[in-house]
């Protein structure tokens, strides 16, 4: 059974772009295991648009840039399947694809059997150039179909960014993943957005088809292929892989991951992180004290949804995780630092019940003790704290 629990892996796309080939990808592969990402639990190696040739041959199959993988496709899969890992290609359910490849828009089922005989086991599947008048919902239940009849079992990774509600059927078709927004660009403000977009539909997301808002930029520091705007400091790469660790949605590296610095790659690799994505119940991230604010007019009409509905840029997370554990995530908007206050009762802990938490620093791996009633925490401008609890009975 395929996606439990949110796919982790690499792709190539957010740093490399159409830069793309066999060493490359064996390189990265390579990576994977001497640095212990797979032992950390990315498995899927994933290969994006760009590393086909530009026609069919002449029976209608894709074919691989000879150029870029002179071995062909099926000596790629089995390097990486040699090394422990699983191998990701990429189509898309338009005409061509968003770089101007040849796509499987009426081509689905021989595709997929093609995808199954290099033995690919994750496909992403784009949107670009979709016919206007063609049915978007039914063309992704085409390719998922296709996958099921191709006798291979492939993670069917829908990417129509979100269109036509994607997070309300796309688990009825048999996506695994579905990507719910636009691209990523390795700034401050895109990551943020993206999160933001997709805060009401991560109910709708869970074991066997998760809300995917998109793949990381973290430890890029705008090397690549999606560098538009301010680089994000180390602050913003700690809030953009806790968000998609809380959010619990795939964490797929876009990050040259040869060259990474040692305080990215132990973000990458932080296991309490890591195991709150992959928590069994996979609930998503409550909004301390989202309900009872009101926002002025005149700050309604500037606000981006569903910021409508946050008082400020001051965000208090709690997410239930099993084992009677939580995670409690703040998170600074502001560019200087600040007080955030959580009062627990605005998560069900009154005062008067005798309970409190005990609290353990994500990033330090301290133990700060017990607190009752509240807790205040000093948070430096653009970056998060995060603590792992546990309900503690302290007495009346
Ligand atoms: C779209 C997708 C990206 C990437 C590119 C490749 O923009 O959303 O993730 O796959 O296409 O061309």
């Amino acid at each position: 059974m395929l996606a439990q629990k949110p796919p982790m892996g690499w792709n190539s796309w957010n740093t490399f772009g159409k830069e793309i080939d066999e060493d490359l990808i064996f390189r990265i592969a390579d990576i994977m295991i001497e640095k212990e990402y797979k032992n950390a639990g990315y498995e899927y190696l994933i290969i994006d648009d760009c590393w086909a040739l530009k026609t069919r041959d002449e029976y209608g199959n894709l074919v691989p840039d000879p150029q870029k993988f002179p071995h062909g496709m099926k000596a790629v899969a089995d390097y990486i399947h040699k090394k422990g890992l699983k191998f990701g290609m990429y189509s898309c359910a338009g005409v061509l694809t968003c770089a101007g490849y040849p796509s499987s828009y009426d081509h689905e089922f021989e595709d997929a059997k093609q995808f199954a005989e290099w033995e690919v086991d994750y496909l992403k599947y784009d949107y670009c150039n979709f016919p206007k008048n063609a049915d978007c919902i039914n063309r992704y239940h085409t390719m998922s179909m296709a996958l099921k009849a191709s006798g291979r079992e492939i993670l069917f990774a829908a990417c129509n960014w979100g269109s036509h509600d994607a997070w309300n059927w796309m688990r009825s078709i048999g996506a695994h993943t579905y990507r719910s927004t636009g691209d990523i660009f390795d700034n401050f403000h895109s990551f943020m957005n993206i999160f933001q977009s997709q805060m009401e539909h991560l109910s709708q997301s869970g074991p066997y088809c998760f809300n995917d808002i998109d793949m990381l930029t973290v430890g890029m520091y705008n090397k690549g292929n999606v560098a538009i705007g301010k680089p994000c400091t180390d602050g913003e790469y700690r809030m953009q892989f806790s968000l998609w660790c809380l959010a619990g949605v795939p964490l797929i590296m876009g990050a040259d991951i040869r060259h990474i610095n040692p305080e990215m790659e132990q973000l990458l690799k932080n296991k309490d992180l890591i195991a709150i994505n992959q928590d069994i119940e996979c609930r998503p991230p409550y909004l301390v004290g989202n309900r009872s604010v009101v926002v002025p007019e005149k700050d309604k009409e500037n606000a981006v949804e569903p910021l409508r509905k946050i008082k400020n840029k001051l965000y208090t997370f709690i997410k239930h995780l099993s084992n009677n554990e939580f995670v409690i995530a703040y998170y600074n908007l502001f560019e200087e630092e600040r007080d955030i206050n959580f009062i627990f009762a605005d998560a069900g802990i009154p005062y008067s019940s005798g309970y409190g938490f005990s609290m353990k620093d994500i990033f330090s791996g301290e133990e700060i003790g017990v607190k009752r009633d509240y807790h205040i925490v000093t948070v430096p401008g653009h970056d998060c704290k995060l603590y792992k609890c546990r309900l503690v009975y302290c007495g009346k």
